[in-house]
């Protein structure tokens, strides 16, 4: 009989789900809503392999509930925080991801996100439509541009690196990066590798391009926004986990960082009532840093790949170390 797959979102792009449905029973999860724990644990029982994204939590429990002929799961994102690696380990699941497809993606969206929060983009459309814009005025609605600037890239890793080599024809002064070690391809983009102290004090665009773990969970922290610069702007693009959010609010409501752009925040969905929200300094996303039609289809096409690989006993494209 055909391996069992279990789809944990009705929204995977056609081209991923059709290369499952030609070899294995697929079964999906229809509802619009987010699959709860306790359907997902029912739901999961006696599956082959599991494809599932970013909002469900994969540990211990849940690979026993799908049971010991588990041979695979494979996650449509790059991040797998929501992924406990050590019980997928000691129970010998290799787990596949999709790092390089959305790369491309992710660093124009971290772009967008710069340019939006230094030249007050929202702020400047809000303004238009309320009326507020009176006449045109030399000194109202001025940001601080990137030409000339200090950029600091926190984890140059492939999406950093993707962001730094955007960022080099805007004509940055000086481009720094920290993170746990130095890397070899910073060359390319002429980055200086400086400490997070450093990275923090001198640059006027701060980016968090990390993956969250637990050197990273709230990095960005009340300290960590002291030691900003009063007109530095913060830019999220990773995990809203890396951030300490009550402490970005803080630092952005008292002037002590001019503003922060947020494609991930803590939860997801930001609630409609978060105080983020009322802050003209604060543009946010809804995670869509990857959501390119090319992305998203590579994305899914990469994840059924990486599932099909482990079903036929090989390795998988993509797989986690
Ligand atoms: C998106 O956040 C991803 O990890 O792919
Ligand atoms: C991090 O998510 C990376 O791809 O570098």
């Amino acid at each position: 009989s055909k391996p069992k797959v279990y789809v944990t979102n009705y929204d995977i792009p056609k081209k991923g789900l059709d290369l499952l449905n030609k070899s294995c029973d697929v079964v999906q999860w229809q509802s619009r809503e987010t699959i709860t724990r306790e359907q997902l644990i029912k739901n999961v029982k006696g599956i082959d392999a599991l494809f599932c994204i970013l909002t469900d939590k994969i540990d211990g429990t849940l690979l026993d509930a799908c049971g010991p002929q588990l041979k695979a799961v494979g996650t449509m994102s790059v991040g797998y925080d929501h992924i406990d690696m050590k019980a997928c380990k000691e129970r010998g699941i290799p787990v596949g991801f999709t790092p390089d497809v959305l790369t491309d993606a992710t660093a124009e969206l971290t772009v967008a996100l710069l340019l939006a929060t230094s030249r007050r983009l929202m702020e400047g459309a809000g303004a238009v439509r309320s009326g507020e814009w009176g006449m045109w005025n030399p000194q109202w609605m001025c940001g601080q541009g990137l030409h000339h600037s200090t950029v600091g890239i926190f984890g140059l890793g492939r999406i950093g690196l993707a962001v730094a080599k955007r960022l080099r024809p805007f004509g940055i002064s000086r481009l720094l990066y920290s993170g746990r070690k130095e890397n070899p391809a910073a060359k390319e983009v002429d980055a200086e590798f400086v400490s997070f102290d450093t990275l923090l004090r001198e640059s006027d665009f701060v980016i968090a391009g990390c993956a969250l773990n637990s050197e990273t969970k709230e990095i960005f922290n009340e300290d960590a926004f002291k030691k900003m610069k009063p007109t530095a702007i913060f830019v999220n693009s990773s995990r809203g986990g890396v951030v300490n959010q009550k402490a970005l609010y803080d630092a952005l409501k008292s002037g002590q960082i001019r503003a922060a752009g947020l494609d991930v925040t803590t939860p997801e969905p930001l609630p409609t009532d978060s105080p983020l929200l009322d802050l003209k300094n604060c543009v946010v996303l809804p995670h869509i840093g990857s959501a390119t039609v090319e992305a998203r289809n590579a994305m899914a096409e990469l994840t059924a790949r990486n599932i099909l690989a482990a079903l036929n006993g090989e390795q998988m494209p993509c797989q986690i170390e």
